[in-house]
């Protein structure tokens, strides 16, 4: 039996003070929260999406001042970081204090913190009174959803309730970043540009490891396994997309209409006048809709890489990872 989905705060926000699991709306995909504090709360978390313990999960605080009691020293550039960027799509990773659990960080010396941008969000965590650890609500290495329904089908039967604030407007994942007195390191390519950090902050080292690096994924940001975000159907990534054999059922997706598509079974066009926050917003979804056709195979041409389109452009990569 699926779960409730509503729209009921106080009622999501009992369920996580006794330990429950609730899926959440934020900016830029749905959270599953439990309490961050609870170490069977987030130990059912790990079980009910398949995660991998060694993949740490993001703490979800309602606003910057609550940072101390996660963090024992803020870095100054962390402090100017949450000024700009709070509440919204980033992530900043820091030294964690004790009262952190070690399965929230995979037994790292850091956490993940982040104040999301929505409404529902800020509502819920200023009602449960404790931050919420929330990975992204889809099972380990399946497509994030960016609405209530989406959860219901990946999870519904696994957890207690789907608080609904409609469909993301982000549509992904927060910028992940490391931030120490020395430097910011990124960590993950997500919903905050890196080049807006550049404009306010300064230099981010970008060390993403690529989808297609040899070496097993060193655990930097686990969400950067070289597979992942994926669909069932196989994906493939191509900037000139060839046109499908006879009897072939190929789907596509790309970011602006293209000249010639004739043969393809469905096509997902994410921004008619190629708006990168556009396609973002439709990205999952869209790579949803053509995994549901049972086609042969997907094809996807990359976006440009800047702004949004690097995001999405690590998305595809390892999505299309084999
Ligand atoms: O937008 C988002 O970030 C969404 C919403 C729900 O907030 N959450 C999300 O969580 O995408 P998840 O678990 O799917 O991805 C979290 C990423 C992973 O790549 C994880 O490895 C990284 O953040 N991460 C979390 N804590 C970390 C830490 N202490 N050190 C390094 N990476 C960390
Ligand atoms: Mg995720």
């Amino acid at each position: 039996m699926t779960c409730p989905i509503g729209t009921n705060i106080q009622k999501a926000a009992e369920i996580v003070r006794d330990g429950g699991l609730v899926a959440f709306a934020t900016e830029t995909v749905y959270g599953l929260g439990a309490n961050a504090l609870d170490v069977d709360a987030v130990a059912k978390l790990f079980e009910v999406k398949e995660r991998p313990r060694f993949d740490p999960i993001i703490c979800h605080i309602s606003s910057a001042t609550q940072l101390e009691t996660l963090v024992d020293d803020v870095p100054d550039v962390a402090r100017r970081m949450a000024e700009c960027f709070w509440p919204g799509p980033l992530t900043m990773v820091l030294e964690k204090k004790p009262c952190v659990p070690d399965l929230v960080s995979s037994g790292l010396p850091t956490v993940g913190v982040r104040v999301p941008n929505h409404p529902v969000a800020l509502e819920l965590l200023r009602a449960a009174d404790t931050p919420i650890a929330a990975p992204s609500a889809n099972r380990f290495g399946q497509i994030s959803p960016t609405c209530a329904e989406h959860v219901a089908e990946q999870l519904g039967e696994r957890i207690d309730y789907i608080l609904d604030g409609g469909p993301c407007p982000i549509g992904v994942e927060s910028t992940v970043v490391e931030v120490t007195e020395t430097g910011t390191r990124l960590l993950r390519p997500g919903g905050l540009p890196v080049e807006e950090i550049e404009r306010r902050i300064g230099e981010v080292e970008i060390t993403v490891q690529r989808a297609d690096d040899s070496e097993p994924a060193a655990q930097l940001a686990p969400g950067m396994l070289p597979k992942h975000y994926a669909p069932t159907t196989q994906l493939v990534l191509s900037a000139t997309p060839v046109a499908p054999l006879d009897g072939e059922r190929v789907g596509l997706l790309t970011l602006m209409p293209l000249d010639e598509t004739s043969g393809f079974t469905a096509v997902e066009v994410l921004s008619q006048t190629g708006r990168l926050a556009e396609a973002a917003a439709g990205f999952f979804a869209a790579m949803r809709r053509l995994d549901g056709l049972g086609l042969d195979r997907i094809i996807a041409t990359p976006f440009p890489e800047a702004g949004l389109g690097r995001a999405l452009n690590d998305r595809l990569r390892r999505a299309s990872a084999p």
